[in-house]
């Protein structure tokens, strides 16, 4: 008998079900929330009802386009944490629902651990143990991943995530949200020297994003009273200098991560993965430092079911089940 598994993603402001059979992905809806972009970011409240409208179609697409029946389906995996409650227990809801009325077994998946595994839906994966570098809106995080159910944090913001500093620079810059992708496109065509921005150091292998958020603040406001229209007539620059900083405190400390733990097999995970700039860089290390990179397809860096489908794949192996009484953890770690 096929291991066929649905999964469902609704932490955030993506709304997506996955169906994958035997480990392979068969598809992966994903409906993205366009009621946020007004507002400049995530609105907890509009995000769960967004959820609640586009749940159910989402998952019938997914099981029409899968070929399967519902009653061919092993088991209901679904996103437990970390993400914001509303909008997980639109998900936790419907899963539970779906499992019950199938009489099928539930699989509890934490959206980090998914992320590092999405690595493992196109081939060739990492080898273990690989250091996974995790870049969301909502986290970054230097991961040991020992196999595919035993990862340990390294290293991780002591407070913004990098995701929200290329995400509230560009709402300084008067640039549309989702504020990440937007910086990665200007920056291809400014210079990442023209301003310089502090780098923070923390200790050991942790990372603080706090300071240049507010540096770029200072730095915007005193430019502006000089000349009105700075920022539009150097956007280009000051994305790629931002972006230049950014990615640079992120290598600083994934460089230390391998050399402490003696790994050269280094993935990256997660929203931030698919910026243009980090990937280069990635690559270019990859041959300075002979180290094998891992980058995942622009499909699977942002949030979406089939990594919580491939999750579900390796913990239904693993016979890892959970109960109909269980709820969401809006913050949940990785490994615990
Ligand atoms: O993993 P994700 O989709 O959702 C969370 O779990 O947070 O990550 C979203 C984050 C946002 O901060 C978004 O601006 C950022 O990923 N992002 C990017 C790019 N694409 C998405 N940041 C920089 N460059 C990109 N190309
Ligand atoms: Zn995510």
């Amino acid at each position: 008998m096929k291991i066929n598994i649905l999964a469902i993603e609704s932490s955030c402001d993506e709304t997506s079900a996955s169906v994958i059979s035997d480990g392979k992905i068969l598809n992966n809806i994903v409906a993205t929330q366009s009621v946020h972009e007004k507002y400049g970011g995530v609105v907890p409240e509009l995000a769960s009802r967004a959820h609640q409208q586009h749940l159910v179609p989402v998952i019938q697409e997914a099981i029409k386009t899968s070929g399967l029946d519902k009653k061919e389906l092993s088991a209901v995996a679904f996103t437990r944490g970390p993400g914001l409650m509303g909008s997980l227990l639109v998900g936790v809801s419907f899963a539970k629902a779906f499992a019950y009325s199938l009489g099928i077994p539930m699989i509890e998946v934490n959206h980090m651990e998914a992320h590092i595994l999405a690595h493992f839906i196109d081939h060739p994966a990492p080898l273990f143990p690989f250091i996974c570098l995790t870049v969301s809106g909502g986290h970054t995080q230097l991961v040991l991943v020992k196999s595919h159910l035993e990862m340990e944090v390294i290293g991780e913001t002591l407070d913004d995530a990098v995701g929200e500093a290329f995400d509230k620079t560009a709402k300084l810059m008067g640039l549309p949200y989702p504020g990440g992708p937007m910086i990665d496109k200007f920056a291809l065509n400014g210079d990442p020297k023209a301003y310089s921005f502090p780098l923070s150091d923390m200790p050991d292998l942790n990372y603080s994003f706090s300071g240049i958020k507010t540096a770029v603040l200072y730095f915007l406001r005193d430019r502006l009273k000089e000349n009105a229209t700075f920022i539009d007539d150097n956007k280009n620059d000051i994305c790629a200098s931002v972006q230049y900083t950014l990615i640079k405190m992120l290598m600083q400390k994934l460089k230390k991560a391998a050399k402490i733990h003696r790994i050269n097999e280094i993935a990256i995970a997660g929203g931030v993965s698919a910026n243009l700039g980090l990937r280069a860089e990635l690559e270019k290390l990859s041959s300075e430092l002979g180290w094998k990179v891992y980058i995942p397809s622009f499909e699977y860096c942002t949030d979406n079911a089939a990594m919580i489908a491939m999750a579900a794949h390796f913990k239904f192996l693993n016979q890892e089940f959970c109960g109909l009484d269980i709820s969401p953890l809006a913050k949940m770690k990785i490994g615990k």
